[in-house]
């Protein structure tokens, strides 16, 4: 088998953008509109399939809904966080499982009815890719898949995909104050996506992505098998834990590792704006908060200030950390290494590490950590983002031109976040994130509107800022975080995608690491049954 792949490999490359496998679940557009017709009979059958395919203890009725349900509107908006594809086509059904058996029940169900699949957890893609599909789709969504079991003896955790960042910080605090884990600051974010695509937060420099402290994993796969780490093998345990899991089936829980907290640690925020040296504090950021101790996080968020006041805007940048350990141990290593912040005793603040989650998802650390529970987002706003590494410094004319480009759009928001420490210790083919320790940094670019008018403006702001930032950040390839999902990079033709093709994308997000996802995709998902605009292609076997 290993010497097929190799050789439709080869194939695929030297015949440039030969088509590759198609999803054999084809089903053109013609026979959707000619399916409108006989909408309430497919219905009944995609129920009656489904019913067969469960054991007769297990059929519930409040599993799949219709267009015609009531509660359909309410279940697909929920959350959906990106307001920009919220008028986009909807799914023919939504599958709101409760157990193994309706998922597997779903994926062999859409295979006989031809329909695509869907997976949501909690709806953050950046594209929509959850929840918007331009051919016939139902949409599986895991918000009943939420138990979280903290086992602090043994230091994991099982937490089901469907499950929020929110709710997993809260399980873990609920039974110990010196346990966490290393995943992203946005509590409404759910875990399927995020740890399947890397998942980074403010601790990651300690101990590296959510993604390379998953220990086990529970999937259902294209044939409808419950599979566990032994089951599925190491090869595609790795491509799920960067690689998306979208693109391999759908992921049911995660068994992660804990790790240790310090019962204190300390927050710091520090402004600057430009008028303030806000440009000579991000140079020398640069040079040196990728070589910061392990325990310190000090990321860098650039935004416009004074937009609406009748002062000119400005830029500001805010200097926020997050130090794992006491206000005495933190000024003694930031006075030295970056004096020129002037951080002191009266910026910081001590807290528990689950205040520091509260506090980094705006919350005031007086709240209760139940806040950390609620699932909706309630998003008002439509959004892009992009994203990109850096490995050498950005010299000052370069920060000058990025600065007066931010100040044209008054919502922008950049994010530099930084590398180095455990992030440099683990190797780039450990997992399919690939971005270790070669870079200082990773750029996160977002802006957000709240009037549809205005899209195509914003969006052009964004494609120009990206444009200009080429000379100053990483090359061959462009890197990209895949979290930060961006279609603008490339996406898979329907229902034809070839290898050639997938590479312009799949290389910025995986690097080497891509022609290992594309080896595995190709033994778990032959017929690319799991496809969608960046999933990765299938190899066309001899
Ligand atoms: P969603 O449900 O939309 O899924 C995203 C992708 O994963 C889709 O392709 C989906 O099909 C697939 N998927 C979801 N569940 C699956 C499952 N169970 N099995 C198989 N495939 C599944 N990132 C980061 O690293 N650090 C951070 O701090 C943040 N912060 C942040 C804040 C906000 C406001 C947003 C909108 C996003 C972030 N992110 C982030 C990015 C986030 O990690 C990324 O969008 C994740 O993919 C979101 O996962 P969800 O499950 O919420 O999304």
């Amino acid at each position: 088998m290993v010497g097929k792949i190799t050789r439709a490999y080869e194939r695929e490359v030297k015949e440039g953008d030969v088509k590759m496998a198609s999803p054999k679940f084809g089903m053109s557009i013609l026979f959707f509109f000619l399916c409108i017709s006989f909408c309430s009979s497919t219905d009944q059958s995609f129920q009656q399939c489904f019913s067969s395919h469960l054991p007769p203890s297990n059929i519930t009725y409040d599993v799949i809904f219709t267009q015609n349900s009531s509660q359909y509107s309410s279940i697909l908006q929920s959350s959906i966080r990106n307001l920009r594809f919220s008028n986009a086509s909807k799914p023919r059904y939504l599958v709101t499982p409760y157990n193994e058996d309706h998922i597997q029940a779903t994926i062999i169900c859409s295979k006989e009815h031809h329909m695509h699949v869907r997976v949501r957890s909690g709806g953050h893609d950046y594209e929509g890719l959850s929840y918007i599909s331009d051919v016939p789709f139902i949409v599986i969504d895991l918000f009943h898949i939420r138990s979280v079991m903290v086992d602090i003896k043994n230091e994991y955790a099982w937490v089901g995909a469907g499950a929020t960042l929110g709710e997993l910080y809260y399980s873990i605090s609920a039974k110990s104050n010196v346990h966490g884990f290393p995943a992203g600051s946005c509590p409404t974010v759910g875990v399927g996506g995020h740890i399947s695509g890397g998942g980074f937060g403010t601790i990651f420099r300690k101990y590296g992505l959510a993604a390379d402290n998953v220990i086990d994993a529970k999937m259902i796969d294209v044939n409808g098998n419950v599979l566990d780490r032994k089951s599925m093998g190491e090869d595609l345990f790795w491509a799920i834990r960067g690689g998306g899991g979208a693109s391999f089936g759908v992921i049911f829980s995660w068994k992660l590792k804990l790790v240790r907290v310090p019962l204190t640690v300390t927050v710091f925020k520090t402004v600057k704006s430009l008028e303030q040296g806000a440009t000579k504090l991000v140079q020398k950021w640069q040079n040196i908060a990728y070589k910061f101790h392990h325990d310190l996080f000090v990321h860098a968020v650039i935004q416009v200030t004074n937009p609406n006041s009748n002062q000119n805007p400005t830029v500001q940048v805010s200097f926020d950390c997050l130090f794992l350990g006491t206000t005495e141990r933190l000024l003694s290593s930031i006075q030295r290494s970056f004096p020129e912040l002037g951080v002191t005793q009266e910026n910081c603040t001590e807290m528990s590490w689950i205040q520091s989650v509260l506090y980094f998802a705006g919350y005031s650390i007086a709240e209760s950590a139940d806040v950390l529970l609620n699932r909706t987002t309630q998003s008002t706003q439509s959004f892009k983002g992009k994203s990109d590494y850096v490995k050498e410094a950005i010299p000052k004319t370069g920060l000058e031109g990025l600065f007066k480009m931010v100040v044209e759009e008054e919502t922008s928001v950049l994010i530099l976040t930084p590398y180095g420490g455990r992030m440099k210790q683990i190797k780039s083919s450990a997992t399919p994130f690939p971005y270790r320790s070669e870079y200082l940094y990773g750029i996160q670019y977002m802006i957000s509107w709240d009037v549809a008018e205005e899209t195509g403006k914003r969006i052009g702001w964004m494609r120009r800022l990206y444009k200009y930032m080429e000379p100053y950040v990483s090359t061959a390839p462009r890197a990209a975080y895949f979290n930060y999902r961006d279609l603008d990079l490339g996406r898979n033709s329907y229902p034809n995608t070839s290898y050639v093709e997938s590479s312009e994308w799949g290389l910025k997000y995986f690097n080497h690491n891509f022609n290992r996802l594309v080896r595995v995709k190709t033994l778990a998902d032959p017929h690319n049954f799991f496809w969608n605009e960046q999933s990765i292609p299938v190899l066309r076997l001899e």
